[in-house]
């Protein structure tokens, strides 16, 4: 589905006929069979889709965490779909900050630490950086909890550190999927609000993977995902 820009400056990410298969029994599976996208600057976009759409396929192969067997990425207007994963990872540090159902905090780091490890995978930590941390982490409600180990944290504020963290390098695009999945209805309520709030203030775009109707109708665009491309 693609809609009608009138400046490609502001388009942020594209994706162009994006197709992936992974190996099955006899046959390989089809998950992904010619999506395009794109995703403005300071935009926001669901994706909805049932269990196995391949939502979570597609946000990976948008953040280059997997590579597309076909199709075409661009990152600010930059074709990045022949990159290598290494070359991938090392751009991707600074233009998206990713937010996964289950967190993936490190358990032997505390929230600051953990926050932290964002900008040191980016390659700087300075006092700049330690004071966004700290700003950070006291929007998302965590203040109180600077220096407390991830496992003694609640889901719902491993989750909020993990908004924070994904924050840190000031990205310009952020992908969560199914962010609030693990949590119950109110601190999903509460931290769904927090990543809305948040992209909207930091004028982030912001990719949301979610089951919820009432958080998908709180972006710009709804989009649903159903065998392997986006409905219209
Ligand atoms: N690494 C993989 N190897 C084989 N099959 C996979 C792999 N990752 C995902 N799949 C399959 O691709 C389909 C889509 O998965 P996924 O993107 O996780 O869907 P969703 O996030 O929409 O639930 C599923 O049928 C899943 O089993
Ligand atoms: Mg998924």
């Amino acid at each position: 589905m693609l809609c009608v820009v009138s400046n490609t400056n502001d388009i942020l990410l594209e994706a162009r006929g994006l197709g992936k298969q992974f190996p099955g029994g006899d046959e390989a599976i089809s998950v992904l069979d010619g999506v395009d996208l794109q995703v403005l600057r300071g935009e926001s976009v669901s994706i909805r889709g049932e269990s196995g759409s391949g939502k979570s396929t597609l946000l990976n192969v948008l953040s280059g965490l997997e590579i597309a067997d076909r199709g075409e990425l661009f990152w600010e207007g930059q074709l990045v779909s022949k990159r290598s994963l290494s070359w991938l990872a090392a751009r991707r540090t600074r233009f998206i900050g990713f937010v996964f159902q289950a967190y993936y905090l490190a358990p032997e780091l505390n929230s600051m630490e953990n926050v932290l490890l964002g900008a040191r995978i980016a390659g700087r930590v300075d006092s700049t950086v330690v004071d966004r941390a700290e700003a950070l982490l006291k929007k998302v409600g965590m203040g109180h909890r600077l220096k407390h180990g991830s496992t003694k944290l609640s889901g719902g504020e491993r989750q909020r550190v993990a908004v924070a963290r994904a924050l840190i390098n000031n990205p310009p695009l952020v992908l969560a999927d199914e962010p609030t999945g693990n949590l119950d209805e109110a601190t999903g309520e509460a931290v769904m609000e927090l990543l809305l709030d948040l992209a909207n203030e930091e004028s982030k775009s912001l990719v949301l993977v979610t089951h919820n109707p009432e958080f998908a109708e709180r972006t710009q665009r709804q989009l649903h995902l159903h065998l392997g491309k986006f409905e219209s």
